[in-house]
């Protein structure tokens, strides 16, 4: 069966203007699906909806908006149908220790990240299971399994995103919804520019980084695969997972991999690449 062949679906991406969820809308589309691309930055959002053509359409959201959700799904379902597939990609960081980042800062982070993701959720699994059909698919982090330093909010955010997940998912077992919890690595978008900025980051360049389409592919193949979850890498990522469970452990390697960050950021500032979404491939594996 060809990809185009697949039943086209009714796709809702948040944080669709750019990075990973702006690749999952294009890839979304050239595979025959309708997506609603959504975005706190509406002028960005319309443009990129607009280049996707005909079986793409633009719509403010600020994921922590209840009734831009609401708004959103109504939007979807006039404009294209009602939402098959959601998915909570949209997310922030601040980078910095935990000591050095505004409380304010810090609220942010959970407001965006889990808040935003969880009002997502509640829209969707209403209005999913009374259609009789759905799929949730929640994009995380591989820092939801390792605590790491420079990432204490971010990855408390990304932990408990995948607590609820879980926890919802096994509530839904029996009803008629699919639900998937996928974890990119460090991926060349603004996000890695701005940690990029920020050596207390450098560990994101510990380890290789992705392409934000290799995480759109992923995305996307599991519309049709449903994964419970997915890690990055595939073997590397299942080590991290175990890793992280021991905080000793931890301790031990965490010097080495951090001096494998700076080194390998280092010779990225020092090579001109200040950006990393400008690199087409970076030499190094990444854990963020
Ligand atoms: N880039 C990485 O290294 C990396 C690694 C692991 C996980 N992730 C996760 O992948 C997802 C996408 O990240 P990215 O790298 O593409 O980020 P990005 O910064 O490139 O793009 C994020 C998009 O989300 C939008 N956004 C921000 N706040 C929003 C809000 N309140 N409501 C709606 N939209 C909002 C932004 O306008 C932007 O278009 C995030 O959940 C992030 O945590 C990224």
């Amino acid at each position: 069966m060809s990809r185009n062949s697949e039943r086209s679906q009714v796709v809702l991406v948040t944080g669709a203007a750019d990075g990973i969820g702006a690749a999952i809308s294009a890839l979304a589309v050239a595979r025959g699906h309708r997506v609603m691309l959504t975005d706190v930055n509406g002028e960005a959002v319309h443009s990129a909806a607009r280049r996707l053509g005909d079986r793409a359409a633009g719509c403010v959201l600020d994921i922590r908006d209840p009734e831009g959700w609401a708004k959103a799904f109504d939007a979807a379902e006039a404009q294209l149908g009602a939402v098959d597939v959601l998915i909570n990609n949209a997310g922030i960081t601040h980078t910095g220790h935990a000591r050095d980042l505004s409380l304010q800062q810090h609220r942010d982070i959970v407001e965006v990240n889990l808040l935003g993701t969880i009002t997502g959720v509640h829209t969707a699994l209403r209005r999913m299971t009374e259609q009789g059909r759905g799929h949730i698919i929640n994009v995380c982090s591989m820092t939801s399994f390792l605590p790491l330093p420079g990432y204490s909010t971010y990855g408390a955010s990304k932990y408990a995103m995948r607590g609820f997940h879980h926890s919802v998912a096994l509530e839904e077992r029996n009803g008629p919804l699919d639900f998937t919890i996928i974890h990119p690595p460090s991926t060349r978008t603004k996000m890695l520019d701005q940690e990029m900025a920020d050596p207390t980051s450098a560990i994101s360049f510990a380890e290789k980084s992705y392409a934000p389409e290799q995480i759109a592919k992923a995305v996307v193949d599991a519309i049709v695969s449903k994964p419970v979850e997915v890690v990055f890498p595939p073997l590397a990522g299942r080590v991290q997972r175990i890793a992280g469970v021991f905080p000793r452990l931890m301790r031990w390697v965490l010097p080495r991999v951090e001096a494998r960050g700076v080194r390998q950021r280092e010779r990225l500032v020092s090579d001109g690449q200040p950006r990393a979404s400008d690199a087409s491939e970076t030499p190094h594996r990444s854990v963020s």
